[in-house]
């Protein structure tokens, strides 16, 4: 176990704890964009900031990424880092800044306006859809180019070719930048410009699941076949029959 300190409250961490875990187990709230507790951290956002001092040298760090060290004192609300904070969210609104997540983590933070020139943007490359995507086994989605051009699209921004509709990049996304829509035959995904052919149900005979995606359940044996093939309501009829009986 590790000793450390976060906002003067002494804490044992196991090895591996980032600060961001410890402080929370301590009830220490932390602002985070581009963390998901169910994905590997990947630090980009920078709202998570707090100030470690390590020797005898303070120092900013992401609180998602940076391990828990032997002796660390953290802080995570001084001035310095609210101050640092303040800019990385005034710049993330001035990119986005229709972003629901981000006024109100703005709002919280004092941010009525960013004082940048605005942009119409929807999405701060936080890579939380990329992550989600490379996880599941799929990688539809990926980091283009860099700097002010870096994006996150399809192969070639093209159609992807192995996009499953699953919707958890969307589910993910905290500035609600993908968005799916289902039409009679097929579900929409414009970010990724790609369309995927709906299954009906067989049951009501309503579209409801992406083929792709069908066949990716039935291959992980993960649901039983009911739940892969039948729609929401006709599952929950199927169930309600059930327990009639
Ligand atoms: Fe830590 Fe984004 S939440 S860098």
């Amino acid at each position: 176990m590790i000793k450390l300190v976060v906002d003067n409250q002494e804490i044992e961490a196991k090895e591996g704890t980032t600060i961001l875990q410890a402080a929370s187990a301590l009830g220490i709230p932390i602002p985070t964009l581009c963390f998901h507790e169910a994905l590997g951290p990947y630090g980009s956002c920078r709202v998570c900031l707090v100030e470690i001092v390590k020797g005898s040298r303070p120092g900013l760090v992401a609180s998602c990424t940076y391990p828990a060290e032997e002796g660390l004192v953290v802080e995570t609300n001084n001035i310095r880092v609210v101050r640092t904070r303040k800019m990385m969210v005034e710049l993330l609104l001035a990119r986005c800044p229709h972003s629901e997540k981000i006024r109100e983590l703005a709002n919280n933070l004092g941010i009525a306006e960013p004082r940048f020139d605005k942009e119409d943007e929807s999405c701060i490359l936080c890579g939380l859809c990329v992550r989600v995507c490379r996880e599941i086994g799929i990688n539809s989605v990926g980091f283009i180019q860099r700097g002010a051009n870096r994006e996150v699209t399809t192969p070639f921004q093209k159609p992807s070719e192995v996009c499953l509709g699953c919707q958890a990049c969307a589910f993910l996304c905290p500035t609600d930048a993908i968005k799916f829509e289902d039409t009679a035959e097929e579900r929409k995904i414009d970010k990724w410009k790609t369309s995927l052919k709906l299954q009906e149900c067989p049951s009501c005979g309503r579209p409801f699941i992406p083929e792709r995606l069908q066949i990716y359940l039935k291959g992980k044996d993960l649901l039983t076949p009911e739940a892969i093939d039948l729609c929401e309501l006709c599952r929950r009829k199927s169930l309600g029959s059930r327990l009639a009986t």
